[in-house]
């Protein structure tokens, strides 16, 4: 038995390579990535699917008259693909209750910062301006607020003195290519269980 993964990204999607790359190494099962939802026409990520011949859907939230209207397209969109776990690899949109009910404790969020610092849509730049000495990565559930779910795992990455973007993205984006796809082969695999704000990973 398979766990169907739909992954909804509107970038680069380094995340979404890493995750097809786990799924390749046989690191992702039982999760399967059946499906990339893009908000995005002509996104990178697209075509980093149609390599790998994974289907990818674009869906451009500028085509709804509300944000609920486009929710309610990516959920049709998921339910026709019968996916189980939704994961947002750098998915730029604020997602409403239409969505996140329709799969309650099955959407992961990928963040670039230790949550609940820095929030929002650029975690990166917002802890190298507050001048903290460390940041890092947060992967978590989704809930109705903004980056405020339960947490799945973090890690820590340090601030090197005078440290600037250009090697602290890519020393970020390396926990998370690392970190992302081990929460998702946890969750597909059902070995986390929420208790009111905790995760709990069962061995
Ligand atoms: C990632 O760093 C992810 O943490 C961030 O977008 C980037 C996407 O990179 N997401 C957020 O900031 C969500 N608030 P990618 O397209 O190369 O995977």
């Amino acid at each position: 038995m398979t766990t169907r993964i739909g992954v909804l990204a509107s970038g680069t999607g380094t995340n979404f390579v890493a995750l097809c790359d786990a799924q390749a190494r046989g690191e992702l099962a039982p999760g399967e990535i059946v499906t990339l939802i893009c908000n995005r026409p002509g996104a990178p990520v697209i075509e980093r699917a149609q390599e790998r011949g994974i289907e990818a859907v674009v869906i451009p939230h500028r085509g709804y008259p509300s944000r609920e209207a486009f929710d309610q397209a990516l959920v049709d969109a998921l339910r026709e693909r019968n996916v189980e776990i939704v994961v947002l690899a750098g998915f730029m949109r604020i997602l409403t209750a239409v969505f996140v009910e329709a799969f309650p404790l099955r959407i992961i969020n990928l963040h670039p910062a230790l949550l609940p610092s820095f929030a929002g849509t650029d975690g990166i730049g917002d802890a190298l301006d507050y001048g903290v000495k460390v940041t890092g990565v947060t992967v978590h559930f989704i809930d109705t607020g903004v980056d405020t779910g339960p947490i799945i795992l973090q890690e820590a990455v340090k601030i090197a003195e005078g440290e600037g973007r250009e090697t602290l993205e890519p020393r970020v984006h390396a926990v998370e290519h690392r970190i992302l796809p081990r929460a998702v082969q946890l969750v597909a695999a059902g070995k986390t269980r929420v208790e009111g704000r905790r995760v709990i990973i069962e061995n």
